[in-house]
């Protein structure tokens, strides 16, 4: 195991135990289809974290960082190139006992960022909750099943619960699709979600509702990959953030600590890239002196992702991975000019 995977693990004292763990995952995709020498880009390289049942870890980055890519490996839809991801301690990807799907999907959901787009506009919402209870939940039968939906509904606020059942999604608001697709994904007794961007594509003015309704899931033992490029909304749902540049995790702990006294220097590009409701554009913040291009990682790339566009870099970065440094209990970065 890794200095990073050790660090992780070390502050996550239940392994085992209603747990999600992605350790030193690396997930390389084809660039071409030649026959010999091939060439590949590297996605995700070495990422390593743990979830715990009815906890939050929120991963921000910008587009093309990886994250999606690793809450897909978590669902088996992307096979890891290298590394083990577990759910309460059993290997995901273990090709000698696999995990069956049926029986994977019953413990990892996702939801995705279109809310409409992952619901059948030819069928009701009714039908859409039936197949996965019925998949999920073998021991519920006729009007128990029916029963079980009507509370699956209330509990995501759609109600009245029948009238919302016999509705079509397009006869839903964006807020109450995502209601659909959250109530969906908690009907088959999920123990963890992968939320990716769930708010993004909602009106401003419904994303906290949603955001309350999956802390209150939460409460009740969810675990939760929050995956967004709303660094705000990461701090008010997850108690642990990560920061994903280029496939790397270069930052990582408690929300808190993360957002609100950023190490790393693309951590504190994105935080300064934020508008405030209020504030003016400030001169000279860091988003200003940071020109570089965003590399392409490969297997063979050394040195720190963020090298090429960061402002305190020096040449060692560009040669050597900067190890990992430890910034409070639970406050991780990987950078050279911290300390
Ligand atoms: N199936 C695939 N085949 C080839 N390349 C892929 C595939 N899936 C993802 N990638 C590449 O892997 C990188 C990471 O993609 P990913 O979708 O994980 O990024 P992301 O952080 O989720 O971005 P966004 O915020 O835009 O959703 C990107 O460069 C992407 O083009
Ligand atoms: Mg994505």
């Amino acid at each position: 195991m890794n200095t990073l995977s050790q660090t992780v693990y070390e502050h996550s004292p239940v392994i085992d135990k209603d747990t999600l763990s992605v350790d030193d995952l690396v997930i390389d995709f084809a660039l071409d289809n030649a026959l010999f020498n091939r060439k590949y880009m590297r996605a995700v390289n070495g990422v390593s974290f743990t979830i715990k049942s009815g906890e939050a870890l929120a991963v921000v980055g910008e587009s093309g960082s990886g994250k999606s890519t690793c809450a897909r490996a978590l669902t088996r839809l992307y096979e890891p190139t290298s590394g083990n991801l577990s759910l309460n301690g059993k290997n995901i990807n273990d090709k000698q006992n696999p995990i069956k799907q049926a029986d994977l999907a019953k413990e990892i959901q996702m939801i995705f960022q279109d809310p409409f787009g992952s619901l059948n506009p030819v069928h009701t919402i009714r039908h859409h909750l039936y197949r996965p209870i019925k998949l999920h939940m073998p021991h519920l039968k006729g009007e128990a099943i029916e029963n079980y939906m009507i509370q699956m509904l209330e509990k995501v606020g759609l109600t009245p619960a029948k009238q919302t059942a016999d509705k079509y999604p397009h006869e839903l608001s964006g807020g109450q699709r995502q209601r659909v697709a959250i109530a969906r994904a908690v009907a088959t007794g999920a123990k963890f979600i992968l939320a990716d961007e769930p708010i993004s594509m909602l009106d401003v003015s419904i994303r906290l509702g949603i955001l309350n309704l999956m802390s209150d899931m939460k409460d009740e033992g969810i675990g939760f990959l929050y995956i967004t490029h709303d660094i705000a909304t990461a701090r008010y749902f997850a108690e642990r953030t990560a920061v994903m540049y280029v496939g790397h995790m270069v930052e990582w702990g408690e929300s808190d600590s993360v957002t609100q006294n950023p190490q790393h220097p693309y951590t504190q590009l994105l935080i300064s890239a934020v508008p405030e409701v209020g504030k003016k554009r400030v001169e000279g913040s860091i988003k200003d002196k940071t020109q570089g291009q965003i590399p392409l990682w490969t297997p063979e790339s050394i040195g720190c992702p963020f090298a090429s566009r960061c402002p305190k870099a020096t040449e060692k970065c560009s040669l050597e991975m900067p190890p990992v440094q430890q910034l409070g209990e639970d406050h991780f970065a990987r950078c050279f000019a911290i300390g």
